[in-house]
């Protein structure tokens, strides 16, 4: 279903501010801060276990709001089916800003999706589709811990949008979400009637390069929504 134009902009920002915290952004924190061997060998880490003793508990922070699936977006005009397998959309001369952009699937109950399908396309540094061949396309898989890393440049701006990156993603015999992703601190984020900060990526600089970090959660089988 593609999203309506009006639903974003400012008023999109406005909606983000009003939710409460994510269990996406609750699970980054933790992901961060906890071993992977913990994550994966004990189901879910337990925070208490790391807190002062005095300190009261914590909520659970995995799994407690239903928390809903990444929003989709229109596809767009620039979609091309039989993108080359590659994590890495880099070429010889590929010009502009490194960029990576790394993170989980997840299924709806806060399991990690493994073997998920996504499919990137963008506009390169100067703001262009290439639809003759496949230069800025590529599609790969989550490893076993429902992870994937994109090695890109940053998409540059062209008429009408913001920056955003496009992308594919469907579980292993789910639905394809079709979605695309944006950048924050981009002026045109409060002007393209697309944007919507549910899909803001978090970025921060490393060096002359950008890492950017999302998690998609998707419905793992085609009955769910
Ligand atoms: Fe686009």
């Amino acid at each position: 279903m593609a999203r309506t134009e009006g639903t974003g902009g400012i008023e999109g920002v406005a909606a983000a501010a009003r939710r409460p915290v994510s269990r996406k952004s609750l699970l980054k924190a933790a992901l961060v801060a906890v071993p992977l061997p913990a994550l994966l060998g004990g189901g879910v880490a337990l925070a208490r276990d790391h807190r002062p003793s005095d300190a009261p508990l914590e909520p659970t922070p995995f799994c407690d709001d239903g928390d809903d699936p990444t929003p989709p977006q229109i596809e767009g005009p620039y979609f091309k089916p039989n993108s080359p397998e590659r994590a890495s959309l880099l070429e010889p001369g590929t010009r502009g800003t490194r960029l990576t952009v790394s993170g989980f699937v997840f299924g709806l109950t806060c399991q990690p999706v493994a073997h998920a399908l996504l499919d990137f396309w963008q506009a390169d540094d100067a703001g262009a589709y290439d639809n003759r061949t496949y230069r800025m396309r590529g599609h790969q898989y989550t490893d076993v811990r429902g992870a994937f890393t994109l090695t890109t440049v940053v998409p540059g701006l062209y008429p009408g949008r913001t920056r955003h990156l496009h992308v594919k993603v469907q579980a292993p015999g789910g639905r394809i979400l079709t979605t695309q992703l944006y950048f924050p601190g981009e002026p045109r984020n409060n002007t393209d009637p697309l944007f919507d900060a549910a899909l803001l990526m978090n970025v921060r600089q490393a060096g002359s390069a950008k890492q950017a970090t999302f998690d998609f959660v998707v419905t793992p089988d085609r009955r769910g929504g």
